[in-house]
């Protein structure tokens, strides 16, 4: 996408989308933002302190599901493999199949974060000396084609951990896994983590710890826009506000007005009622059978699932169909 642009620097088109995106989202009735500007610096640092709150279980339990199970995975998989890690961020879970590797095997990082995608490359391969390790810096939603210099005699498999999936509506997630199984072909599989649902209690504590990281990263996408957009925003005009939805099974987060205001910018003025919300991210969470449909829907056939004692999280192992 960023060849569209040839002369300007990638930090400018990226501030422009962001700029369009956000008054795009504004301009809506049912005004929203989209959740991927969570992560900028601030955000990116915000959300590694959310996953170490007692609240938010499903980054230890994602974690300790593949470590039990990663002996028994890796088997079914095969150690010579390419793994292909979609926004692989700092790549905290991937040691733990990386280590039943064996040294024809190759490991695939893919992330839009340059400086974070060099970190953590320049880690795994300080790790895993034997293992071939590369580095793609791209949106995996944009991917055409696999970047896979690699040898074609490994079996790809994607390895998309930590429930980004449920981050994308269903039909958003129908079309990111009906490409995905287009893109690692018909050999390809895919070891998938996936939230549950569970009891709204659990869920509505983990998207409210209470030391308001959640809160905080929230909060950051209206930073962020002062910060890069020039935006004018009252300070503290809105609230943290996350609770689970059982009809379409989701965590919803938003920001709520607390009083009636204005926010500009570049020019543009949005006038925001109290008690107005602007909608910044949806969590789905999937009974593991219901995922299995899903996944079936767009191709991918679920060959097994395994899951932790609390039945809190769950990683599958997708096959092309
Ligand atoms: C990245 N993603 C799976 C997280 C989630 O749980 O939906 C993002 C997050 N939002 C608030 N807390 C964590």
């Amino acid at each position: 996408m960023k060849m569209e642009y040839p002369n300007v620097p990638a930090d400018i088109v990226e501030s422009e989308s962001f700029r369009l995106d956000v008054c795009a989202g504004l301009r809506q009735q049912q005004r929203s933002i989209p959740p991927k500007y969570f992560y900028d610096a601030q955000g990116s640092a915000l959300f590694e302190q959310i996953c170490e709150t007692t609240e938010y279980y499903p980054t230890r339990t994602e974690t300790a599901i593949l470590d039990q199970y990663s002996v028994e995975m890796m088997g079914l998989i095969g150690q010579s493999c390419a793994l292909v890690e979609f926004g692989c961020g700092s790549a905290v879970k991937t040691p733990l199949l990386m280590r039943h590797l064996d040294s024809s095997a190759a490991c695939v990082l893919i992330d839009i974060c340059k400086p974070q995608l060099e970190q953590t490359e320049a880690r795994l391969v300080a790790q895993f000396p034997n293992i071939e390790i590369l580095a793609v810096c791209a949106d995996y939603t944009q991917l055409e084609a696999l970047p896979l210099p690699i040898s074609c005699d490994l079996r790809p498999v994607i390895f998309f951990p930590g429930s980004t999936i449920g981050n994308y509506t269903p039909e958003e997630a129908q079309h990111l896994l009906r490409k995905a199984a287009k893109l690692i072909g018909p050999n390809g599989s895919m070891l998938i983590g996936v939230d549950c649902k569970k009891d709204p209690a659990v869920l509505n504590a983990a998207y409210n710890d209470k030391a308001g990281l959640t809160k905080a990263f929230n909060l950051n996408l209206l930073a962020r826009m002062e910060r890069e957009l020039g935006a004018e925003i009252e300070p503290d005009g809105f609230t943290h506000y996350a609770f689970y939805n059982p009809v379409p099974g989701r965590v919803e987060m938003h920001l709520v007005s607390r009083f009636d205001q204005v926010i500009r910018i570049s020019g543009e003025e949005f006038w925001i009622g109290a008690g107005e919300i602007i909608h910044t991210e949806n969590s789905y969470k999937y009974r593991p059978d219901e995922f299995q449909d899903l996944a079936k829907s767009a191709g991918w056939h679920s060959e097994i699932f395994w899951t932790d004692a609390n039945k809190f999280f769950s990683i599958h192992l997708l096959r092309v169909s």
